[in-house]
């Protein structure tokens, strides 16, 4: 019975978005209303600062900071949140992706004036992976934005989900003067001045009401043509929808002044799902099972120089997590056990007795653990659902100090179990590719191996369009394509085969020579094939 109620209070969610649309903003007041901080700015300052200044100096005062906001606690109105932190800069959207796979649900936050932008688009194409239900935040109301109709359209095409507003903005820039909610039949009057918990909310239910008119004059009659437009196109709201992932309600307010935020999270607490169970290579695991499992989606190696440990981030999938219990990973074949596991509980750090699913704990390890790693009670599981995609940008790992090559080969192998970048072995020859998101990951590289490990590294552009794994039927295809192609076909580091396509037109037509071969965008395939 303890676990089904530890299962029912927690909700386990991220927060995502393109840089600058509000996250960071969103975060706070999410925090300061969970009594998490109490001051605003104290997320803001911790946030690396904007692309044109950010170099990897930046990213490793970063690193430091990221070990304490990777997962942020706090409770809400008898709830409690985990609240997942995701890299602002899209050079590491990556890491971004894998937290996706740990949380239960997101809210995408949307500023007006720019709309859907490409960090969004990619994010949302993630979460529609899985099926993650998404909240969506529409933000900077105060601003002179876009059209609310068209915001609504571009996000459900665009977004290429159905979307549902459950509260709708009463003009916008400096004549907005609130929102009403369709759901609760409410008004909510903004003033940019107040910048505390919202109370000014005022029921109505009928919206031919002459207290509309009152309360915002002028813009009562649109609001109740708007209204009346939005019960034409949107039927009445289905929660199911939004849980399977198929309807994203959408939300419009101002993180900065605080206007619609306290909304947000309520409706949140109340429909958000609570967490749920995951998918491995032989069953489904529910989060109710007596027994504990859980998968590694972070690891941080070297925060501190002076000893060389790491620190694992595991989402627990189910059971109950008790500090001292023998655990068994999975990967090595091996019984562990962590006398001091931590997590994050408003701003402070603290050793744990136990855990339930849903919660995200820290470990301290001295180099076991990988991104993806499983965790149970002894059962042999693999968790599905932490696939790598095409990193964007190649360079060959070039050795400047023969040296120090064993140096070399364990930091670069170390970076790789922290997904800091991916690394490609030539399959018939002696090349490392390093695959990343963004350019700013080769400096970052570099400045940690030479730190790190002593190892003087430097990197190569080489011709690489993109990464594919590839898989047959027939393994002697695949195998006479290997040597074929021995100059293109690389290894993961799972040992999988990869096609790095010289081009795009090489692809196009490699794929047109070789039927029989499928290429897949993302490490872990389903269903998905590649079009190009
Ligand atoms: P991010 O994490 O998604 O990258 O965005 P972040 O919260 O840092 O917000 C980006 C900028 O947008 C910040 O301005 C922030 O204050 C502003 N912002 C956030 N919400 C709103 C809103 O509702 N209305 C308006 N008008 N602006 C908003 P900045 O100038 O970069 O930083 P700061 O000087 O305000 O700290």
């Amino acid at each position: 019975m303890k676990l089904q109620e530890e299962l029912g209070k927690r909700r386990t969610f991220a927060i995502i978005s393109h840089p600058d649309a509000g996250k960071t903003t969103l975060t706070e007041k999410l925090l300061l209303y969970g009594g998490a901080i109490q001051v605003a700015g104290a997320v803001k300052s911790n946030k690396i600062r904007k692309s044109a200044t950010s170099d990897f100096m930046d990213i490793e005062r970063q690193r430091g900071i990221s070990v304490t906001t990777a997962v942020m606690t706090f409770e809400y109105s008898n709830t409690l949140i985990n609240l997942l932190d995701t890299p602002g800069h899209k050079d590491f959207a990556e890491d971004t992706y894998r937290t996706l796979t740990a949380v239960d649900s997101v809210i995408l936050v949307i500023d007006s004036v720019k709309g859907v932008e490409i960090q969004t688009e990619k994010l949302m194409g993630v979460c529609r992976m899985r099926n993650t239900p998404v909240i969506i935040f529409i933000n900077k109301m105060d601003l002179e934005g876009r059209d609310p109709f068209d915001l609504l359209d571009e996000c459900e095409k665009k977004l290429n989900i159905k979307v549902q507003p459950l509260s709708f903005p009463i003009n916008k820039g400096s004549e907005f003067k609130g929102v009403y909610n369709l759901y609760d039949k409410s008004l909510q009057l903004f003033s940019p001045e107040k910048q505390t918990v919202e109370k000014d909310r005022v029921e109505i239910s009928d919206l031919s009401d002459s207290l509309l008119d009152e309360l915002i004059d002028r813009d009562a009659p649109k609001l109740r043509e708007d209204a009346d437009l939005l019960h034409g196109v949107y039927p009445d709201f289905d929660v199911n929808g939004y849980l399977s992932g198929e309807l994203a309600p959408v939300f419009f307010g101002s993180a900065r002044n605080n206007f619609g935020v306290k909304e947000l999270l309520d409706t949140f607490i109340r429909i958000a799902p609570t967490p749920r169970g995951r998918e491995t290579d032989r069953r489904f695991v529910h989060p109710e099972e007596e027994k504990f499992t859980g998968f590694v989606f972070k690891v941080f190696a070297n925060i501190d120089p002076k000893h060389r440990n790491r620190i694992a981030f595991v989402r627990i999938v189910s059971g109950k997590f008790e500090r001292n219990q023998y655990i068994w990973h999975c990967r090595l074949k091996k019984e562990m056990k962590f006398a001091a596991p931590f997590a994050f509980m408003g701003s402070s750090k603290s050793v744990i007795e136990e855990a339930y699913p849903g919660d995200v704990i820290g470990l301290y390890d001295t180099g076991t653990f990988k991104i993806g790693d499983t965790l149970t009670e002894g059962e042999e599981l693999q968790f599905r659902g932490i696939p790598s995609f095409s990193p964007e940008l190649f360079k060959e790992l070039i050795n400047r100090d023969p040296m120090k090559s064993k140096q070399l080969d364990k930091g670069i192998q170390q970076l790789t179990d922290e997904g800091v970048a991916q690394l490609f072995y030539q399959n018939e020859g002696k090349k490392k590719i390093v695959g990343v998101v963004g350019d700013l990951q080769f400096d970052v590289i570099r400045h940690r191996l030479l730190n790190e490990y002593g190892a003087a590294a430097e990197f190569v552009p080489r011709d690489v369009y993109k990464a594919l794994w590839i898989t047959a039927e027939d393994k002697k295809k695949l195998e006479d394509f290997t040597r074929f192609k021995s100059q293109n076909v690389y290894t993961d580091k799972d040992e999988h085969l990869v096609y790095l396509a010289p081009s795009e037109w090489m692809l196009r037509n490699v794929k047109e020579t070789n039927p029989e071969i499928t290429f897949h965008t993302t490490s872990e395939f389903k269903t998905e094939k590649v079009e190009v």
